[in-house]
């Protein structure tokens, strides 16, 4: 699908935005492998999630929908049932990579496939701890998708994090939830730590501390056992917020209320970017939504200059990078963004899609082997810009195209519907030309 993304003046209203696409994964899965039922609200509605549901569906797992409520009949953490059918991840990284981890330790074995992009994704990342853990898994030869896990007993290990990366961390955890004895994750850099406060939540033998030599350094701690079914709010998702934190910093006399978001402090580094870049994000009613916390943002236009974001601050801003750049394009002098090669290896090649696309509306960027130098401000110049089949290209070329001087096309749009389904008719809500 074209679509067509007119200039827009200004941003103004109030809006409050799908649930958080990470925390609804986890809901599903941990609701799976927990005794009792839990009841899930504000589940996020993209493709992604729906992938995650439909994988426990063919393990037999019962969830059901009810006036907005997901019931999930959990089975107990080695309850899954065989599925004689490959299972389809889509294009869920999140999908694929956690479930991973639960599977490794059911009694059986499973293949998981996903789409051409998923099939790209490294993951040897997840393999290499699973099997030593006492996983059996198998991918094709680059370490790629399709994966089959031959599921059994794994024993607790301790596992340094060679990559920042919370899908890694959360399968190694989601193993750890079925294995024998202590499994020990060392993060030397933070990432978002949604499933550690899930665990937490649903009674895991779970604990993290920090190291006394290094305040970003952790320890995890997990011991098999059983989690037990809750109830669950979801925030609405910081990484949707995004695009229209940025359409509001961005767009003169913009004023613009976001209700709901979630505000772990893991996932929202753009926040601290963006005031640091001279925005004003204004925080009201912070207050906790079942262990996460969750907030009103209160969003105002400000002439923006250019900043630094490299090294740990990457894995807290990591999906908002494509957002950060169309920002730096309208700030005041030259933006770095460094150290943030895992952008290549996402649903697309970030930093490429970046790049050419950006360059097409007349931005001057340099692509790096790790990152994006970006010189403005500049006035963006309506073009043909291509998603990659990429859900956050397309919803940053959105927020482009409402800056240029004429109408951007973005071919293959459709690909919102991955995260954040409506995506432009809300966009329509609160734009006013
Ligand atoms: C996610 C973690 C991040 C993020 C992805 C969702 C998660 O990936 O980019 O969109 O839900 O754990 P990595 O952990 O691979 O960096």
């Amino acid at each position: 699908m074209n679509l067509q993304i007119l200039p827009t003046q200004i941003f103004h209203g109030r809006i409050s935005l799908p649930g958080d696409k990470s925390i609804s994964h986890r809901a599903l899965m941990l609701g799976a492998m927990a005794e009792g039922e839990t009841v899930i609200r504000g589940l996020a509605p993209g493709e992604d999630v729906n992938s995650t549901k439909r994988c426990l569906q063919q393990f037999g797992v019962i969830i059901k929908e009810k006036n907005g409520e997901i019931r999930v009949k959990g089975c107990g953490r080695l309850g899954l049932q065989k599925s004689e059918k490959m299972l389809d991840a889509g294009n869920s990284g999140t999908t694929m990579r956690l479930l991973a981890g639960l599977l490794a330790t059911q009694s059986f074995s499973a293949t998981i496939t996903g789409d051409a992009s998923l099939q790209r994704r490294p993951m040897r990342r997840i393999i290499e701890p699973l099997t030593q853990m006492g996983a059996k898994i198998t991918a094709q030869e680059n370490g790629c998708a399709p994966i089959t896990i031959h599921g059994g007993k794994l024993h607790g290990i301790h596992y340094r994090l060679p990559v920042a990366s919370a899908q890694v961390k959360s399968c190694v955890l989601f193993a750890g939830l079925g294995a024998e004895g202590e499994t020990v994750i060392e993060e030397t850099i933070p990432t978002r730590d949604h499933s550690e406060r899930l665990l937490q939540r649903m009674d895991a033998s779970i604990s993290v501390s920090s190291h006394q030599d290094s305040v970003s350094s952790h320890e995890i701690r997990i011991h098999g056992g059983t989690l037990h079914g809750c109830e669950i709010e979801i925030p609405g998702d910081f990484s949707s917020a995004a695009f229209f934190i940025a359409a509001a910093l961005l767009l003169p006399k913009s004023e613009l209320l976001i209700e709901n978001v979630g505000l772990n402090p893991t996932r929202t580094a753009l926040l601290d970017v963006a005031r640091e870049m001279g925005g004003e994000v204004n925080i009201m009613n912070l207050r906790n939504a079942f262990y996460e916390p969750i907030a009103d943002l209160m969003v105002r236009y400000r002439p923006l200059q250019s900043t630094k974001v490299s090294g740990s601050r990457i894995p807290l801003l990591i999906d908002e990078i494509p957002i950060l750049a169309v920002m730096a394009t309208q700030a005041e002098g030259e933006t770095h963004i460094r150290e943030a090669q895992e952008l290549r290896v996402k649903e697309s090649d970030r930093l490429a899609a970046l790049a050419k696309n950006l360059r097409a509306m007349g931005a001057a960027i340099e692509e790096l082997p790790d990152g994006l130098v970006i010189s403005g401000p500049t006035k963006l110049r309506g073009a043909e810009v291509e998603s990659f089949g990429d859900h956050r290209i397309a919803m940053a070329f959105a927020i482009a195209g409402l800056l240029a001087d004429s109408p951007t096309a973005i071919r293959g749009a459709e690909c919102v519907d991955i995260s954040f389904p409506n995506f432009f008719a809300r966009l329509e809500e609160v734009s006013c030309s």
